[in-house]
């Protein structure tokens, strides 16, 4: 673990965290190359330094509609995933981490296009406050996307195992994915078994994507913390 300091012994709010992480981030950004953005404040603040590389990278592979708003509006180039073979790199938030690199995603609802660019990309480098750091994963609300017709079945499955599950809202309406689809927020889960837990619920008929990131995990993770940013590496 590496650490950088906080030479000023600033007291830290979670957006100055978020900030500091962001900024470290660069160091991944690879010179010439395309860059995978992730969804979220945390990676809003990641785009923002970004622009200060924008005439030095070709551009990005965005994981959402707002992120590839945010970036066009600052200039940089946005590539669709099927016109780039791999990517070296993808710089995205999470929900929670835990101390080998697995996430819960999907707090922002893009868990699916997020899960695609991580696939596309030989390292995933998360940016995260300390708060996301976890033992076990599942404190936070699970996001998964699923088809409309199979929420009854799928929420059955779930509360079979001892959970409860909530269709994400806005506006009163279910909240409509950038694919159409909707979002169950499942609570009330202890994930000791993250891969062992994604494979089972991907198998699930009507689900779209699981929040939980245990194939698609980070290699590194940048940590805001009250004294700096700790390079944690899985
Ligand atoms: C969006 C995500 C985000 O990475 C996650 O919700 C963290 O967001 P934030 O940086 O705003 O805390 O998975 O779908």
């Amino acid at each position: 673990m590496t650490h950088a300091q906080n030479p000023a012994h600033a007291v830290l709010s979670q957006d100055d965290l978020k900030t500091l992480v962001g900024q470290a981030a660069l160091q991944y950004v690879v010179p010439g190359e395309i860059v995978g953005v992730g969804t979220g404040s945390t990676v809003n603040k990641f785009i923002d330094a970004l622009a200060s590389m924008k005439d030095q990278i070709k551009g990005a592979v965005s994981s959402s509609v707002a992120s590839t708003e945010r970036l066009q509006a600052l200039g940089i180039t946005v590539f669709d995933c099927n016109d780039v073979a791999e990517l070296s790199v993808y710089i995205d938030g999470a929900d929670e981490v835990d101390h080998q690199g697995y996430m819960i995603k999907g707090g922002g609802a893009a868990l699916t296009r997020e899960k695609i660019v991580a696939a596309q990309s030989r390292q995933f480098v998360c940016i995260a406050d300390e708060s996301k750091l976890v033992q076990t994963l599942g404190k936070y609300p699970l996001p998964v996307e699923v088809i409309p017709m199979a929420v009854k079945r799928i929420t059955r499955q779930f509360e079979a195992m001892g959970a409860n599950v909530v269709l994400r809202l806005a506006g009163g309406m279910p909240l409509l994915t950038d694919n159409g689809q909707y979002i169950l927020d499942v609570t009330g889960l202890h994930i000791t078994d993250p891969l062992g837990f994604e494979s089972q619920v991907n198998q699930w008929p009507g689900v779209v994507t699981v929040g939980v990131f245990a194939f698609q995990k980070a290699q590194v993770c940048l940590l805001g913390t009250a004294s700096g940013v700790k390079t944690l590496s899985f």
